[in-house]
């Protein structure tokens, strides 16, 4: 079993590829659609993803995390959507929990659930073919608040490390996500030491549930001011401190990194993965598993209309180009 969760994470994170997070929840792909004019209907979700799915840029994508909904539907043409990845050369992946709600005593802060049956539903996900899966905790800062909280840090690191372990007995690689959110007005130092808070506060956690970090992926954000700070960062000082970060933190066993892109644009998410490969002597992959940052492109591409299915689709697979470029350290702008 060990070397069956070994082999897929390296193939998550093989050169040149990543991983594409189109799991968005039915709240969030409202928002999405909404954004570019498109009912949020069933067969809407089925055609947009499909697109994805169905074009080029499945070359650079290891593996796609998937919704409930999305592992469950078929393409237009009766093949189920896990059939149209695998036969991409992509593995299929599953978002399994649900949702970050408001935490006890906590203020503003909230903590991520879906322990209760996760067990259960490990077990029919992989029937359907999922061989990966993904767990967000999300972690906002405000320094007025003193959030976040030792309290709910060290709750969302032990829930986190409870899924990951769940998921490697389960036979299924956990991509661990602890989200330090680029909201709010703080300096990037902060969000340095949040991160390094997070991220030591995680790894206990993965060490006291008996995690195999051999058989994970751990899905990051990088270091960058928050959206609202006045003082914003160059792409060398956010490649030289993420890096900085994750070698104080992240042991060497485990194979791969992942980015979220939490926010940043396009070229942002792309020009920062590029510039930490280039910094060189990395014990692990380090990679992409963007959702805005490869999707937000072909979402205004194709705009719901299926006469831009081509554009769309070419859209998508640029940015998953760039994106593998800057994995391999070759990027440039
Ligand atoms: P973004 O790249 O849009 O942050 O999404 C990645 C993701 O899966 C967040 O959980």
């Amino acid at each position: 079993m060990t070397a069956e969760l070994d082999a897929i994470a390296q193939k998550m994170v093989a050169d040149g590829k990543g991983i594409l997070a189109a799991d968005e929840s039915g709240g969030t792909i409202k928002k999405r659609f909404d954004a570019i004019g498109v009912e949020s209907t069933e067969e809407n979700r089925r055609d947009y993803r499909e697109l994805m799915f169905r074009s080029q840029g499945m070359d650079y994508i290891s593996g796609v995390i998937l919704y409930d909904e999305t592992i469950r539907q078929k393409a237009k043409d009766g093949t189920p959507l896990v059939s149209v990845i695998e036969k991409a050369g992509a593995i299929p992946g599953i978002k399994v929990d649900a949702g970050a709600k408001p935490q006890p005593f906590c203020p503003g802060e909230t903590i991520t659930e879906g322990l209760d049956g996760l067990a259960g539903r490990l077990k029919e996900y992989y029937d359907l073919g999922a061989r990966f899966a993904k767990w967000r905790a999300v972690i906002d800062i405000d320094t007025t608040k003193h959030i976040p909280s030792y309290t709910s840090l060290r709750a969302n690191a032990h829930a986190l490390a409870r899924y990951a372990a769940l998921c490697q007995e389960a036979k299924i690689v956990p991509i661990v996500e602890p989200e330090v959110l680029m909201d709010g007005a703080h300096d990037i130092d902060t969000c340095y030491r949040v991160t390094e808070w997070a991220l030591k506060t995680v790894f206990e956690e993965l060490y006291y549930q008996r995690v195999r970090l051999e058989g994970m992926v751990l899905k990051p954000n990088m270091i960058v001011p928050g959206k609202k700070s006045p003082v914003q960062a160059s792409v060398a000082e956010v490649a030289e401190k993420t890096v900085r970060v994750l070698k104080a933190c992240v042991p060497t066993a485990v194979p791969g990194i992942a980015f979220l892109s939490g926010g940043q644009s396009d070229e942002d998410a792309t020009a920062h993965l590029d510039a930490m490969v280039k910094l060189g002597g990395l014990p692990w992959k380090l990679t992409y598993s963007y959702g805005r940052a490869l999707q937000a492109a072909p979402q205004k591409a194709w705009s719901g209309k299926p006469e831009n299915v081509a554009k769309a689709q070419a859209a998508f697979a640029h940015r998953a180009h760039m994106n593998s470029l800057a994995a391999l350290g070759k990027w440039s702008a």
